[in-house]
């Protein structure tokens, strides 16, 4: 695990209470993040667990306006990105990038990989000819490609090696905060830490922060310095990776925790797994009060009738609970 000095430094982004609801049919309205608040220092690599549906990925979208947001805020470098003349809104779209969870998917296929890197410096006039393709160059260096790539075409290459190119894409324009959206879930197991060793060393040479996005809690631990976790469009619990892992006090993290298995096999047979009852709640009505009520155990009438704020427990520990003290 990263052992960051996080102290002292500020933030690069600040979420207050941000929503994002979809209009779906009949006038229904689906809430997909149902207001977040939470900021990343920079430098600092922030996870975003939850199981699938949760609003894991809205969140990051609407993070860089990929998304608009319904309501709540996203300051960036002290200026709120809902707020932005073109000419900021510009150099915004520079400076916060994203890595896709697939990268069959988010390369064009028709694209050489040189004009796939290349493409972000176009759109901001950044390099042009000779320049430009130096740097394209460098960049398939950095992320462990050669320069002979730049003229081949994305089906060429493996999964792994794709996502090294969509790492290379992002950060062509130079950014300094990249929403990874699950970059290794689609990967081999064998390749996985590959990436998400690049990732680190790419943040420690070129200072870059990071929205880490999982579902699985197994996959964060490593990279993140601090995690927040997410149940049907809200934080649930937030605190530092090793704090997240050896004292959860959310109910929700207990039991997400308690699913991952453990290698050592005398602890795991004692391992007390708690399983979650029932399937998550549709977010087109989602419960009154706390949204984790009807899966908590430790229920009682307050969680039916409001819903918990995040609150500071211990320092550095934030937890959305009526139940935890
Ligand atoms: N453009 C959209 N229009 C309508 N509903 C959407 C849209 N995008 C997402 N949703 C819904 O919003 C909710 C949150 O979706 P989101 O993709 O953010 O979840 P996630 O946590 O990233 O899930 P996964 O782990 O599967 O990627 C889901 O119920 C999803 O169906
Ligand atoms: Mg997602």
């Amino acid at each position: 695990m990263s052992e960051k000095k996080l102290e002292g430094r500020k933030n690069i982004i600040e979420v207050n209470n941000l929503k994002k609801h979809f209009k779906v049919g009949k006038g229904q309205i689906l809430k997909a993040v149902d207001g977040v608040t939470f900021s990343i220092r920079e430098g600092e690599t922030l996870g975003l667990v939850g199981e699938s549906g949760c609003g894991k990925s809205t969140t990051g979208r609407a993070m860089i306006r990929l998304y608009e947001a319904t309501e709540g805020e996203v300051i960036f470098d002290g200026m709120n990105i809902q707020r932005l003349n073109r000419k900021e809104l510009k150099n915004f779209t520079k400076q916060a990038q994203m890595i896709f969870q697939d990268p069959y998917a988010s390369l064009n296929p028709r694209m050489t990989v040189g004009d796939i890197i290349g493409e972000g410096m176009d759109i901001h006039g950044l390099r042009k000819g000779k320049e430009r393709m130096a740097k394209i160059y460098e960049l398939l260096e950095i992320v462990g490609l050669n320069r002979e790539h730049a003229s081949r075409f994305p089906h060429e290459f493996s999964g792994g090696q794709r996502q090294r190119i969509g790492i290379a894409r992002a950060l062509s324009v130079e950014p300094k905060f990249i929403v990874c959206d699950e970059p290794i879930s689609a990967l081999d197991v064998s390749i996985q830490a590959q990436v998400v060793n690049l990732l680190e060393e790419l943040q420690e040479e070129m200072g870059l922060t990071y929205l880490f996005i999982a579902h699985d809690l197994s996959m964060v631990k490593h990279i993140s310095d601090r995690i927040a976790v997410m149940y049907l469009g809200a934080v649930m619990e937030l605190t530092t990776s090793k704090v997240l892992y050896d004292e959860p006090l959310h109910p929700y993290t207990q039991a997400l925790l308690s699913a991952i298995p453990i290698p050592d096999p005398e602890v795991e047979r004692s391992r007390n797994r708690i399983i979650l009852e029932g399937d998550v709640p549709s977010p087109i009505n989602p419960p009154e009060g706390c949204k984790f009520q009807k899966r908590c155990k430790y229920v009682k009438d307050i969680c039916r009738e409001k819903a918990p704020e995040l609150r500071e427990v211990k320092p550095e520990h934030f937890v959305a609970c009526h139940i935890v003290k």
